[in-house]
């Protein structure tokens, strides 16, 4: 759109806002929880006269939506769908009581004493998944693994119970997204101190690996029909 790109400040979605904003613009996300999260982070940063704009395609949007926009935001109101898609229109209300933010929510892993916290869009962050739990009971433990990979780590559990069982191991996180990273940083510190090693980083699968760099690469990959 020709602005310089300099105009344009990005942040992630655990860093803090700052300021009052006159027009919000949202693409309604997958996951109803990181939309929760969202406009729970948002609130303090908007005003009577702030316009809230979100849109989704139409089969994409749950009725709990407006329930949702009207609890944590104000009155909102909405446009005929247009090729398949929605316009939401809300607006502040600054008289609610809103709740306070429930993310990160957090579980004790079975059979275990940790904890597993989860920031708001994280995969399977209320409960154990079952491919996950069915993984790891499959985990090897081997004296040769001294780099093992945790690809699309998620929350980390297989990371931290394959550290469990691999002592030499460091273990590498990696992750699309920031809040599984962050996530799984907490929860493996948390568990197995910080003496621990490990690295964690945001990034799109194994590309910012070295060739031959891992003895051990572990992923539970995601159905592309899934949501969290
Ligand atoms: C099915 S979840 C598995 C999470 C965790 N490993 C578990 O077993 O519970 C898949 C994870 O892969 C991540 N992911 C998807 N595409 C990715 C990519 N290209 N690079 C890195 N992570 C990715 C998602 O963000 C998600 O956390």
């Amino acid at each position: 759109n020709g602005l310089p790109e300099h105009s344009v400040k990005l942040i992630n979605s655990l860093e803090s806002l700052k300021g009052l904003f006159d027009l919000v613009l949202i693409k309604v996300p997958k996951t109803l929880a990181l939309l929760e999260d969202q406009l729970i982070r948002l609130r303090p940063h908007l005003m009577p006269s702030t316009q809230i704009i979100l849109a989704g395609m139409i089969k994409t949007l749950p009725p709990s939506i407006w329930k949702m926009l009207e609890r944590l935001v104000g009155s909102t109101t909405t446009a005929l769908a247009r090729k398949k898609a929605r316009l939401i229109f809300a607006s502040l209300d600054a008289d609610l009581a809103v709740p306070a933010n429930p993310y990160p929510v957090c579980y004790r892993l079975e059979g275990s004493d940790y904890l597993i916290s989860n920031h708001a869009n994280v995969f399977s962050r209320d409960s154990l998944d079952i491919g996950t739990r069915f993984f790891l009971q499959h985990l090897p433990a081997r004296q040769d693994a001294f780099d093992i990979i945790d690809l699309g780590c998620g929350n980390g559990l297989l990371g931290l119970m394959a550290a469990e069982r691999n002592p030499a191991a460091t273990i590498h996180f990696v992750d699309e997204s920031f809040m599984a990273v962050a996530s799984a940083k907490e929860n493996f510190y948390r568990a197995l101190g910080q003496e621990r090693k490990a690295t964690f980083r945001v990034g799109d699968g194994l590309t910012d690996f070295e060739p031959n760099s891992a003895d051990l690469i572990l992923c539970n990959p995601l159905n592309s029909q899934e949501r969290y």
